[in-house]
């Protein structure tokens, strides 16, 4: 458990990180060290990923009757990022050690369920890809959808700043919901001035979540990292998501293809995306959903974008889950600890599949790289 807080503090500190990360990485060094805050986690299995169950948790009760002091690190939505403060790690071991029965309870009662809509940063120029090279209205259809904030992704701006200091924007610039990231290296992006038009938005999931609750919505607002940049996304994107109702279907993502099928009239273009989901699919499950990709291509045509880690999950990964070509220097900068998700592209037309690697992005939407030539 240790080791997982560790590595999750080490991703939110590598020396090119934000001066924002610092609450991140403190809180998760915290429970990686701290006496108070280990004993609540390790009641926690490790499947249910305790030290991000644990940082929720703690969120979501400071919340509710939180001592200022430590309520004073938290940035608010559209506000800014409190600075490093040596009060914080005595803070919250004191309020473990007060609430550890009320922590206990919401560890035992939540489960962790990250939405980062700034990943829309990456999918964005993949469905401009798609939509450059086919003139049919789009389907979107986001597999592991949770709150659905992806399907909105034709509703929000986007910015892309380049390493020539220059910029390339898309999208609604008056949306409340403002993504950026950083173009690392590579190439240019291929980001439209709108987003592709959405047709048709579908989500699945095997446990939607809705937005009007208010405890899910509370909920799911202290699962975001306590950095001020993703708690306003989050929080514009719940907004847009409540004004726009979007269907998603209760279910597994495998099992609901056909109904997904069932529901799409024959003229628009099926797009499969999914964001830090198929990582997570047993290899049994993942091997399943491809075999279900390739017959629906036998019948329409169809695309998969994924974003995704590496696979299997961890330093000894060896591909995507989709099953494409890794650059090699990518495999050797997740072995030493490089922590990124690879924007990949299936097709299929006329029953015959292609498929490449676009480029790799980081998890919160810090930074992108795109490699596929135009
Ligand atoms: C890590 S979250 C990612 C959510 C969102 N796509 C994002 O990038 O922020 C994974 C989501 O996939 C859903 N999920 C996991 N396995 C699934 C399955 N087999 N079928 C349907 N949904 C699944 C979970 O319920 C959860 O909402």
């Amino acid at each position: 458990m240790a080791e997982q807080a560790r590595s999750i503090a080490a991703a939110w500190s590598p020396p090119d990180a934000r001066p924002s990360w610092w609450l991140t990485a403190a809180t998760f060094t915290a429970i990686a060290e701290d006496d108070e805050l280990l004993d609540l986690a390790a009641a926690v299995p490790l499947d249910r990923l305790p030290p991000l169950v644990l940082s929720a948790a703690v969120k979501f009760h400071l919340d509710e009757r939180g001592p200022a002091r430590l309520a004073a690190c938290y940035p608010r939505p559209g506000g800014v990022q409190p600075p490093p403060d040596e009060g914080f790690r005595p803070a919250l071991r004191a309020f473990a050690r007060s609430e550890a029965v009320a922590l206990a309870r919401l560890c035992r009662e939540h489960r962790y369920q990250m939405n980062e809509v700034g990943r829309c940063l990456d999918v964005v120029p993949a469905l401009a890809a798609v939509a450059a090279e086919d003139p049919r209205p789009l389907a979107l259809v986001d597999l592991g959808t949770g709150a659905g904030l992806g399907l909105h992704l034709d509703r929000y701006h986007y910015t892309y700043r380049l390493p020539d200091g220059t910029e390339s924007s898309a999208g609604d610039l008056g949306s409340p919901v403002q993504l950026s990231c950083i173009v690392r290296g590579g190439r240019r992006p291929p980001v439209p001035p709108r987003p592709p038009a959405v047709a048709l938005r579908l989500g699945v999931d095997a446990e939607p979540l809705d937005l009007t609750d208010t405890t899910t919505a509370r909920w799911l607002a202290a699962c975001v990292p306590p950095e001020v940049d993703a708690v306003t996304r989050f929080a514009a994107a719940v907004e847009v998501a409540r004004g726009h109702r979007a269907p998603s279907l209760r279910g597994d993502l495998v099992d609901m293809l056909p109904t997904v099928i069932s529901e799409l009239p024959p003229d628009v273009l099926l797009c499969l995306v999914d964001t830090y989901v198929h990582v997570f699919l047993p290899p049994e499950r993942l091997t399943a959903f491809r075999e279900a990709v390739a017959q629906i291509g036998q019948v329409r045509d169809v695309e998969w974008i994924s974003v995704d880690p590496l696979v299997p999950l961890g330093s000894a990964a060896t591909g995507t889950v989709q099953g494409l070509e890794v650059p090699p220097d990518w495999l050797r900068d997740n072995r030493d600890g490089g922590v990124f998700g690879v924007i990949g592209r299936v097709s299929i037309r006329n029953g015959v599949r292609r498929g490449a690697v676009l480029g790799r992005a980081h998890p919160g939407a810090a930074w992108l790289e795109w490699t596929a030539g135009p």
